[in-house]
């Protein structure tokens, strides 16, 4: 009984692998990465990638099986089991100033939705302020951009985390309505493929933010936008709550808040929408958990 649990583990899962992800990655992109570094295990590959930076090194790929301290937006923890799910994160040295790479999350977020739309899951995807990337409005992915300076360059870190195979009793500790590949689609999870089309929409992404910044994502942002339109309560970074209609970013990728009848911009916090229920769980029939 045990041998045969851990047969079909095994077979479930698929390790990631540099060469299966380079199938999956044109070679317009490829030549634009220096190297793929995969880990087994990280405190963050964020972090991986900050000791990095502090070297020659750009245009670097890190990513892990499993992070010991997966950071989040806002302090909190990334959830990061073991060859479960995707933690991607991107060396890029940019030469806008930091204040010109604030829209920067914005656009990955678009871009993490055209990978997902390649992969194969083509309805229900939506998006909302800062950058979470929401199916079903479940947090699907979640992006961490970290930014630092050297010789007059902007070295971002740009860390995504997308949900594959989230184990049930480790999601537990999640404190939003999440969702994972294995709930949208049926078949087995290709984290490699993921990967690979992963990097291809962020390197296009980073690449158009390069030479055009926002402008060129506003329209898909909005296309996408769930909160568009809808009564929101903002949480600050100070923790202040404000409600107000949501409606839409500005080009910098500020939130446009209508307080009283006044548009406000913010920009930093975490919106959460007046109708979409907190505690949305969705039950997972599955026998690996
Ligand atoms: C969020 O809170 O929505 C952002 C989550 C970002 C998680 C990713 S996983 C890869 C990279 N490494 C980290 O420690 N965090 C990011």
């Amino acid at each position: 009984m045990k041998n045969k649990k851990y047969t079909q583990i095994s077979s479930y899962l698929e390790f990631l692998d540099k060469k299966k992800i380079a199938k999956y990655i044109t070679t317009t992109h490829k030549k634009l990465i220096q190297n793929i570094i995969i880990l087994k295990r990280v405190t963050s590959t964020n972090t991986y990638l900050a000791n990095l930076s502090k070297t020659k090194a750009k245009n670097i790929i890190c990513l892990a099986e499993s992070q010991s301290a997966g950071k989040g937006r806002l302090g909190r923890k990334w959830i990061s089991p073991y060859a479960r799910n995707i933690y991607l994160s991107i060396l890029w040295n940019f030469k806008q100033k930091p204040n010109d790479l604030i829209g920067l999350n914005i656009a990955i977020a678009t871009a993490i939705a055209s990978a997902l739309k390649a992969y194969g899951i083509k309805k229900n995807i939506t998006l909302k302020w800062p950058n979470d990337v929401l199916w079903k409005k479940r947090k699907l992915a979640g992006v961490l951009i970290e930014l630092g300076s050297k010789f007059n360059q902007t070295q971002a870190i740009i860390g995504v985390g997308l949900n594959v195979h989230m184990p049930i009793k480790l999601a537990k500790q999640i404190a939003q309505p999440w969702c994972d590949i294995a709930q949208i689609i049926k078949t087995k999870p290709r984290r490699n493929k993921l990967v690979g089309l992963l990097l291809n929409h962020l390197l296009d992404t980073i690449i158009a933010f390069q030479t055009k910044g926002l402008k060129s994502f506003l329209k898909k942002w909005k296309k996408l936008d769930i909160a568009y339109g809808k009564k929101v309560v903002l949480t600050t970074t100070q923790q202040q709550k404000i409600t107000g209609i949501d409606c839409g970013i500005d080009e910098r990728g500020f939130l446009l808040l209508k307080v009283g009848g006044k548009i406000q911009t913010f920009a930093a916090g975490e919106i959460n929408i007046d109708n979409i229920p907190a505690d949305i769980m969705i039950a997972k029939s599955c026998w690996l958990l």
